[in-house]
């Protein structure tokens, strides 16, 4: 099958209205940024793992947001870990150098399931044109999904359309050690949960 027919024109992207955020110096460290991260496990356990990185956390949605600032703060604050309450369109689009990102994290997204929601789901914005641009030439993105039809489309437009190369594909099963509280549900349940890594 030719996949590459299935691909839907992308319209070029354009920044959002800037926010009056509090202006972000890229650090010395190697710099990962998560746009997405819930209620904040994963940002907790990468950090631990990765003292040597730097990683900004963003979450939109307050409550969940706050939960993780107090999972932040009850594990000391740590210095490497940058917890941002923000839309992660804007706050990237705003304020991220180009080549200045190693790595993109988007573990499980909402799917947008419904047939006109193509425009939602991550692969499929105009915002990936940005988040392309302020990768690292060498840069990569990992994506993690348990819907078989999400993981399908991304690796389309991944490699068809924004022209990465798939680095990893990976089937988890419940013998994984779940990185995020989505994650953890899925594999309890028994479901499929895929994790991609892309690299420009
Ligand atoms: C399905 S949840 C997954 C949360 C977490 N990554 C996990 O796996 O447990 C998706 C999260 O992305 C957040 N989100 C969606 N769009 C966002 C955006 N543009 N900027 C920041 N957060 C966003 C939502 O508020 C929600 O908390």
């Amino acid at each position: 099958m030719d996949i590459d027919k299935n691909l839907k024109k992308i319209r070029p992207f354009t920044a959002p209205p800037k926010q009056d955020y509090v202006n972000f110096v890229v650090p010395k460290l190697p710099l990962d940024i998560e746009i997405g991260c819930g209620v904040g496990l994963h940002p907790i356990l990468y950090q631990g793992q990765h003292p040597e990185r730097c990683l900004v956390a963003l979450e939109h949605t307050k409550e969940k947001f706050d939960k993780f600032y107090r999972r932040f703060i009850n594990h000391g604050s740590p210095e490497n870990l940058i917890p941002v309450h923000a839309n992660g369109i804007s706050w990237v689009s705003q304020q991220l150098p180009n080549e200045s990102v190693d790595q993109f994290f988007f573990l499980y997204p909402n799917p947008n399931p419904k047939p006109g929601d193509l425009n939602k789901r991550w692969y499929a914005m105009p915002f990936m044109q940005r988040v392309l641009e302020v990768l690292k030439k060498d840069g990569k993105i990992t994506l993690a999904t348990n819907e078989g039809f999400y993981k399908d489309e991304a690796l389309d437009y991944f490699i068809n359309h924004w022209k990465l190369k798939l680095v990893e594909k990976i089937h988890l099963d419940s013998s994984f050690k779940p990185r995020t509280h989505f994650e953890k549900k899925y594999l309890a349940r028994g479901e499929a949960c895929f994790n991609l890594v892309f690299s420009k």
